[in-house]
């Protein structure tokens, strides 16, 4: 009885999965509502799927707003990836993230009876990004008011942008000149590579997906949270001197001080991941550095670092919280990234043995230890599928008691589940930023009877936006 392009009057009664809202039309009918709905919201909403037991539907227009519902500062939101949760407030913001993994937890993981913390708040919901990521593209995303303009008539051009790509449309990208949560200097070197790269368009193609030609990829910026050192890495095709040398000379006119570092990796990659094969620095010593608690940072372009940096800091002491660390513990950081958490532990115990993937993360975890005096910490270069090799290195290192892991958002590969299972260390301390990932990895933990999950923590690192992080601790039952 329902028809596809039928517009139904729904109140949103809760989140459903991939960030859809969820509500019940008075038949009982249940509805999934794409678009930037709020619970509380009673809107108008276009069915677009019909199935048995649901509707899908997207949101067209707010009849009576939810209590929770504010106005979005951003002139993106809504069409932008980004920031999904600029409408609501933040105190609902942190009841839906605690949620986002209590559910999980409970749904995924099989974990009826935990009662997950309410999630820590972050001081700063603006301005807080230590590192961001603008994709160029071929394709600029056409904003509805765009949509009836003739081609020769747009104001910008069609074939060039430079920004994020448009929610659930990743072949696309909004062309922006200002993101909220970034710091002034992220929006300043955005608009300066812009037009930089518009003045130089001929010489400067923009990377195509389809036809694998082009130069423009990435513009990735990072600026330390406590020192302001500010990094720009272009990512390009080819390394091009003298163009490169105009831009440095752009940046440092449009930044001054501000700009410590100018790097152009490159990468003949058929992909759009920001991560360059060979580097080029142009200016400054072509890293940052940050601080977390007593510890100083290196941070090259390629390495991972916690993008909120005043949040990081609170994760890490939530960490050594759940490790509960003795002086006499052999820990192992896996996925250690350029080490910040086995830097936070060495105080802590006898040793920690870091284990990353990407090289250059190894050489600053190492640079790292070296110029904080830290004596205690070993990193190695390991893929952490290639579980038999681990069990070599324990061999030598020592059996571990705590393993600490922070998988990247898919979680940690089945095999290196198996292997933390094998080795069998008394805690384990699962730090994710993906509530789905930890419910799946602490179900394989579990059900085999030889753990069992104790605490979890939620902590927003990322306000405005549906991520939630969560440090979760699993204790081997005797
Ligand atoms: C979420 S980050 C955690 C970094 C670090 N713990 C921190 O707090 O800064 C995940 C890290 O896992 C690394 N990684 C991804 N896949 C890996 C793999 N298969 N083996 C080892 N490390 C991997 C990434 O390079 C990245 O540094």
């Amino acid at each position: 009885m329902y028809k596809k392009k039928q517009m139904v009057e729904v109140e949103i009664l809760d989140l459903g999965d991939k960030n859809q809202c969820y509500g019940k039309l008075p038949d009982g009918m249940s509805i999934f509502v794409q678009g930037p709905a709020a619970i509380g919201d009673t809107v108008t909403a276009e069915i677009f799927k019909i199935k048995k037991k649901f509707l899908g539907s997207r949101m067209r227009e707010l009849i009576k707003p939810s209590p929770h519902r504010i106005e979005p500062v951003c002139p993106y939101f809504g069409l932008c990836g980004g920031c999904k949760w600029q409408h609501m407030d933040y105190t609902e913001q942190l009841r839906l993230k605690r949620k986002q993994v209590q559910d999980a937890l409970e749904h995924i993981g099989g974990f009826q009876s935990l009662e997950c913390e309410p999630c820590i708040a972050a001081p700063d919901l603006f301005v807080y990004r230590n590192k961001m990521d603008f994709s160029f593209t071929d394709l600029r995303y056409l904003t509805t008011e765009e949509i009836g303009i003739e081609p020769g008539e747009h104001e910008k051009p069609l074939d060039f942008a430079l920004g994020f790509h448009a929610a659930g449309c990743y072949a696309k990208a909004i062309d922006i000149d200002h993101c909220d949560i970034s710091p002034e200097e992220m929006n300043i070197a955005l608009n300066t590579v812009r037009d930089f790269c518009l003045r130089h368009k001929e010489a400067l193609p923009v990377y195509s997906t389809r036809s694998h030609t082009g130069e423009l990829r990435n513009l990735v910026v990072r600026k330390g949270g406590s020192t302001g050192e500010f990094m720009v890495n272009l990512v390009t095709s080819t390394h091009m001197p003298n163009l490169m040398k105009e831009l440095c000379e752009d940046l440092k006119a449009a930044l001054g001080d501000r700009l410590t570092t100018f790097v152009n990796n490159i990468t003949d990659r058929k992909n759009t991941v920001a991560i360059g094969d060979h580097e080029f620095v142009l200016h400054g010593p072509g890293f940052i550095t940050d601080r977390l608690g007593d510890y100083t940072y290196r941070i090259s372009a390629n390495s991972f670092f916690q993008t909120n940096t005043a949040q990081a800091e609170k994760l890490y002491f939530q960490i050594l919280e759940s490790a509960k660390l003795k002086e006499s513990d052999i820990v192992y950081d896996l996925y250690c990234g350029t080490g910040s958490i086995s830097l936070f532990a060495s105080s802590h115990c006898q040793k920690v043995l870091g284990v990353e993937v990407v090289e250059s993360s190894v050489l600053d975890a190492r640079e790292n230890a070296r110029r904080n005096g830290v004596e205690n910490c070993t990193f190695i270069k390991l893929d952490l599928k290639d579980i038999k090799e681990i069990e070599q290195e324990m061999g030598t290192f020592g059996h571990p008691d705590v393993v600490i892991t922070d998988p990247p958002r898919a979680g940690m590969n089945p095999k290196a589940v198996q292997m933390l299972l094998k080795i069998a260390p008394a805690t384990i301390v699962y730090v994710s930023c993906n509530p789905a990932s930890l419910a799946r990895d602490g179900q394989m933990l579990c059900e085999s009877g030889a753990y069992r999950l104790v605490h979890v923590q939620p902590i927003d690192m990322f306000p405005q936006t549906n991520h939630v992080e969560s440090v979760a601790r699993f204790e081997r039952i005797p």
